[in-house]
């Protein structure tokens, strides 16, 4: 499918940032990933993330199989040399003297770091990837990239989904004998869809084994990324934040990026948290690949819903009302 196909139905998509890649991981070779069935090459270019469609445009080789040399791109097949602006500046074969044609240039993406993550953009974002508040204080871990053979709605409304922490999460995150929900509302705000705080008594709320009762807020940046904070009820100043933001490679192939956020066991290595959050999602991603349909239905009739759903119910209106059908139908 190319942008152009995506562009009339999901206008809210294009031009909003995804989460390409963990920043540590571009270096001097190029990557390719795929964003919206569109595979795009990212280059580090004087220390910039740079996005480019992942096609030469002479003989339709990835520029991702290529090199960066002195700040440019060489295509591995003829040399065909791109600057950062995606303009071909050097054609190996060409006679020296001779002008290079102005339609031999790459289509670009715009890209920005934030939190630790490459994000991309194929149109006019209206802002940055994420309006997050300072965090100062806390200690943040961004967690592996959780690959899931499934849509990216199915992703976020897993995250939003306070009823399976019991289930999906038992010993851990809930406990089957407490599983029930009290009422909670969902309110749009300036940052996006808020949860009222949900009270979840956890066993093991973050992997260093304690028992508590937590209240959860959950926050829906966009489409595809969703942020939940959690505090301890017994001790409020106390604060776990996640952020998750999915990558749609294709309708129904996802990458899921975790950030965590803490501001208390300063002390405890970070891996425990994130240790754990990869035991979480491995346990989510059993279950969101065998849901089916396999695309989000956005019409309310098509599944039953419960009062305790209210997050997912508010999601797939909202997504409905942006006129998102990427993973959804
Ligand atoms: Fe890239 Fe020919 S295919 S230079
Ligand atoms: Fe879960």
């Amino acid at each position: 499918m190319s942008i152009k196909q995506l562009d009339a139905p999901d206008a809210s998509i294009i031009d909003r940032w995804h989460p390409a890649l963990p920043s540590e991981r571009l270096g001097a070779e190029p990557v390719s990933v795929e964003v919206l069935s569109v595979k795009v090459a990212l280059f580090r270019i004087k220390g910039e993330a740079v996005a480019f469609r992942d096609l030469c445009i002479h003989r339709g080789v990835p520029l991702s199989l290529g090199r960066v040399e002195e700040d440019r791109v060489v295509c591995p097949y003829h040399g065909w040399t791109y600057d950062a602006c995606g303009a071909c500046v050097r054609i190996p074969a060409q006679p020296a003297g001779k002008a290079i044609p102005e339609k031999a240039r790459v289509t670009t993406y715009r890209t920005v770091e934030q939190e630790g993550l490459i994000w991309i953009s194929f149109g006019q974002p209206d802002g940055p990837p994420l309006s997050l508040p300072a965090f100062d204080g806390f200690r943040k871990v961004l967690c592996a990239p959780y690959e899931v053979q499934a849509a990216a709605p199915r992703v976020i409304e897993n995250f939003l989904d306070v009823s399976h922490l019991m289930f999906v999460h038992e010993g851990l995150l809930g406990d089957p004998a407490s599983a029930e929900i009290h009422e909670y509302r969902m309110h749009r705000t300036e940052e996006g869809l808020v949860s009222d705080e949900i009270e979840v008594y956890q066993p093991d709320a973050d992997g260093t084994g304690k028992g508590v009762t937590n209240r959860y807020v959950y926050k829906v940046l966009g489409p595809f990324a969703a942020f939940l904070e959690k505090r301890d009820s017994a001790d409020p100043d106390h604060v776990f934040g996640l952020l998750f933001a999915v990558l749609p490679h294709a309708e129904k192939r996802s990458t899921a990026y975790a950030v965590i956020y803490r501001n208390y066991a300063l002390d405890t290595p970070d891996s425990v948290f994130a240790e754990f959050q990869d035991k979480l999602i491995e346990q989510d991603r059993v279950i969101v690949e065998s849901q089916t349909p396999e695309l989000l239905p956005l019409d309310l009739q098509a599944e039953l819903h419960l009062v305790s759903d209210r997050a997912s119910i508010a999601y797939r209106q909202w997504l409905k009302e942006l006129g998102v059908s990427f993973g959804a139908e």
